[in-house]
């Protein structure tokens, strides 16, 4: 009984002196700090702060006395801590948390990563460290024959650990061992306790909600005596490798010979919001969903880059290189006419349909011909005559700005004329017709365009398909020639199979229906046509019935016959015409129609005859006969349409019947 009391004095009285301290989270607690290691303002200890590379130190500040002497042994103490771990990545973790006993308050010299903040390369292992260490460790460092990447281990003096084993707690009542995993960001608690009079290390780890396991994770059996000095100090000591890392301690308790006061879980500081379950749950929810609707907008980005890119595909070849300026793009042309809107339609001639558009860029007015073209052959030289003849300028020629290419398909670009083709001003009862004057105006200016055509340029550039409605007027109502040089396009690589359009009945010359060969003569046939077309306001070739086509030809050349041509004239000019003009051109158009080529006068004679410069010469000199002409005319229309009237039937009752190819063709 006495001993016993003297043995409680004893005990009570070392008790008294003994250490002992619990920090239910670390707000205004007095710590040693050193490294990125801090203190949260709501109390967490934050050993590294989210760093790499880093190492953090938090040393309880005064010395503790671990031995009476220096030779004696270590007393008996017991330590408890909650700590959390929390990184960038889920299973990704920068090294780890050590419990440590050491004979400074720092630990001077020490490197981060897998050192852990407590040695270096030099002093690992050595004896002199005298260092007592507790890791919990989430990477496997071989060269310290770490056994896992989540282990808790016991280190004498340096980081070969004297036992270690995986994380994880043997669970009350037989319940077996549980793993737990260090970096998973949920808070944990471990006991480290020395045991002096068994010379006994274990160490014990669990979940916070876990009250702590009977059996301990870890033991050593090792005097601490000859490792621990007098005085030391206590503390933690965290680093960071190559990830992003937080290690927190959220309360700690230690108390030397005896068992260190329990943490209150309760009073412990909160942990951050971004790890832990709230980054699981966006890691389950969040990241799918942003992941899928990412490659949703990835995919419908590409069909919609590839739906354009094939919407606005064209065609470009090396040789069209040089033509640059001239060329557009697709996409400009899309822009311009609105995704060629029939709104914008112009009007659809043999080529092709026109539309009408504005140039993005430059808001010029344009009129955009899409010419369906499959054939390569040709494509080469229309495309350098196009470019050459858009080079060139001319008061009674459209303005050729570009073309642009795409598969199967030729864009060509001119200038908008405002007052549209003369077709329209002269037949049908137009709603508006022109005064001689002006038509007179009309025949000298396509006269001039022909001739430059012809005369003009470095090279002869044949029409092929002069006719009224392709002379269009512009805002002045100057007579502007149009379609220059399109039919060329289809002469070249003909498909004896397929029908391509070369000319338009009635403005055909004989020797080209029969030959397919167009010439300067052959333009200049085209040309009586069309002016006589302007004089009498009407087509080369009218129904009037089954059977019964006028021919304007044969028509005026009966007036002529009968010394009335006058009387031919369009009687839409009522009073208001000069005699003479009318007659000239009336007489001019008879000579151009002449079937015979030779016969026919030269654009520059046309455009002499018609400025007054010459005179035109006497027809019937010219052997047109009453015979002659009709004759001749007809034996060339007669040739033109016996091969036709199989393919397009009785009688050509309009003017814009075109001739095919085909034929033409065959008659080369
Ligand atoms: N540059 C332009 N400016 C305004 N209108 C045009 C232009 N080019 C063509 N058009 C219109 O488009 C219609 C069809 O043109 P086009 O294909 O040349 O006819 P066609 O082949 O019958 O001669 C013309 O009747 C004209 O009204
Ligand atoms: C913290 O502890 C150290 C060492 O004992 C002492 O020097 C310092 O004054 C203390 N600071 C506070 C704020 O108590
Ligand atoms: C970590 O702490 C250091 C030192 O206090 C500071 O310079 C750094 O900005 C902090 N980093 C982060 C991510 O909080
Ligand atoms: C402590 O031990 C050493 C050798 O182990 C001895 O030399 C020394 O005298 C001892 N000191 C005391 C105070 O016992
Ligand atoms: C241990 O450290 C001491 C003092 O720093 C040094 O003299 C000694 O050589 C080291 N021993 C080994 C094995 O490195
Ligand atoms: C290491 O700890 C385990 C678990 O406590 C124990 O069973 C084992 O004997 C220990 N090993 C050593 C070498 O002390
Ligand atoms: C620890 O004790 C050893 C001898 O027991 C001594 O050599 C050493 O200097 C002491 N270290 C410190 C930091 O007091």
């Amino acid at each position: 009984m006495f001993f016993k009391l003297v043995a409680f004095l004893l005990v009570s009285l070392a008790a008294a002196e003994d250490l002992s301290f619990t920090y239910n989270g670390f707000q205004s607690v007095n710590l040693s700090l050193d490294g990125v290691a801090g203190v949260t303002p709501n109390g967490l200890l934050r050993l590294t702060n989210d760093t790499r590379q880093d190492q953090g130190h938090a040393f309880y500040p005064n010395p503790v006395n671990f031995k009476s002497s220096p030779n004696g042994t270590v007393f008996s103490f017991s330590s408890t801590f909650v700590f959390a771990i929390r990184s960038e990545y889920a299973d990704l973790s920068g090294h780890g948390i050590v419990f440590v006993v050491a004979p400074t308050r720092g630990l001077p010299g020490a490197l981060p990563s897998q050192y852990l903040g407590l040695f270096n390369e030099g002093n690992n292992g050595n004896a002199t460290n005298h260092v007592f260490a507790v890791e919990l460790d989430t990477i496997q460092s071989k060269e310290f024959n770490d056994i896992n990447d989540n282990h808790v281990g016991i280190d004498i003096n340096g980081l070969h650990s004297a036992n270690s084993t995986t994380a994880g707690y043997y669970a009350q009542n037989n319940g077996g061992f549980q793993n737990l995993k260090l970096s998973s960001g949920q808070p944990m608690q471990v006991w480290v306790d020395y045991d002096g009079t068994n010379k006994q290390i274990s160490v014990t780890l669990a979940p916070i909600k876990v009250e702590k396991p009977q059996a301990p994770l870890l033991s050593l059996n090792l005097d601490l005596s000859p490792i621990l000095n007098e005085t030391m100090y206590v503390g933690f000591s965290s680093s960071t490798g190559s990830i992003f890392t937080s290690h927190y301690v959220l309360g700690w308790s230690f108390k030397m010979n005896g068992q260190a006061q329990e943490i209150v879980m309760s009073k412990l500081p909160k942990l951050p919001r971004m790890g832990g379950k709230k980054r699981s749950k966006l890691l389950t929810i969040g990241v799918p969903i942003l992941s899928v609707s990412l490659v949703l907008l990835v995919v419908s980005g590409l069909i919609y880059f590839i739906r354009r890119k094939r919407k606005f595909a064209e065609l470009l070849e090396d040789w069209e290189l040089e033509y640059g300026p001239q060329r557009f793009k697709y996409k400009e042309l899309y822009i311009a006419t609105k995704g060629f809107k029939e709104k914008e339609l112009l009007g659809a001639g043999g080529f092709g349909k026109v539309y009408r558009g504005i140039l993005p860029s430059s808001k010029i007015e344009i009129a955009v011909k899409r010419v369906s073209h499959e054939s390569r052959q040709g494509m080469k030289e229309f495309i350098a005559e196009v470019v050459s003849i858009g080079r060139l300028r001319h008061r009674n020629l459209v303005p050729l700005l570009g073309y642009c290419r795409r598969k199967g398909e030729l864009l060509l670009v001119y200038d908008y004329m405002s007052n549209g083709s003369l077709d329209k001003y002269l037949y049908d009862q137009p709603v508006v017709t022109l005064n001689w004057s002006q038509r007179f105006r009309v025949i000298r200016g396509v006269a001039s365009g022909l001739f430059y055509l012809h005369e003009g340029w470095e090279q002869v550039v044949i029409h092929r398909d002069v006719k009224a409605s392709n002379v269009l007027l512009d805002a002045e109502l100057n007579a502007r020639l149009g379609d220059f040089g399109l039919a060329r396009l289809y002469d070249h690589g003909t498909d004896p199979q397929t029908t391509h359009i070369v000319g338009t009945l009635g403005y055909l010359a004989p020797e080209h229906t029969r030959s397919g060969r167009a010439t300067t003569s052959t333009d200049v046939f085209a040309f009586g046509a069309f002016v006589l077309e302007v004089a009498c306001g009407r087509r080369p070739i009218e129904a009037h019935g089954p059977d019964q086509d006028l021919i304007l030809v044969d028509w005026v050349f009966s007036f002529w016959n009968r010394g009335a041509i006058l009387e031919a004239r369009d009687q839409n000019l009522s009073s208001e015409f000069v005699a003479e003009e009318v007659e000239l051109v009336l007489k001019l158009g008879l000579l151009c129609s002449h079937s015979e080529p030779t016969a026919r006068p030269s654009m520059r004679q046309v455009v002499q005859y018609l400025e007054g410069d010459i005179a035109l010469p006497e027809l019937s000199l010219l052997g047109l006969s009453s015979n002659g002409l009709t004759f001749a005319h007809h034996e060339g229309f007669d040739d033109f349409a016996m091969s036709y009237s199989s393919s397009l039937g009785k009688g050509f009752s309009h003017s814009s019947y075109a001739a095919e190819s085909t034929l033409l063709s065959g008659g080369r």
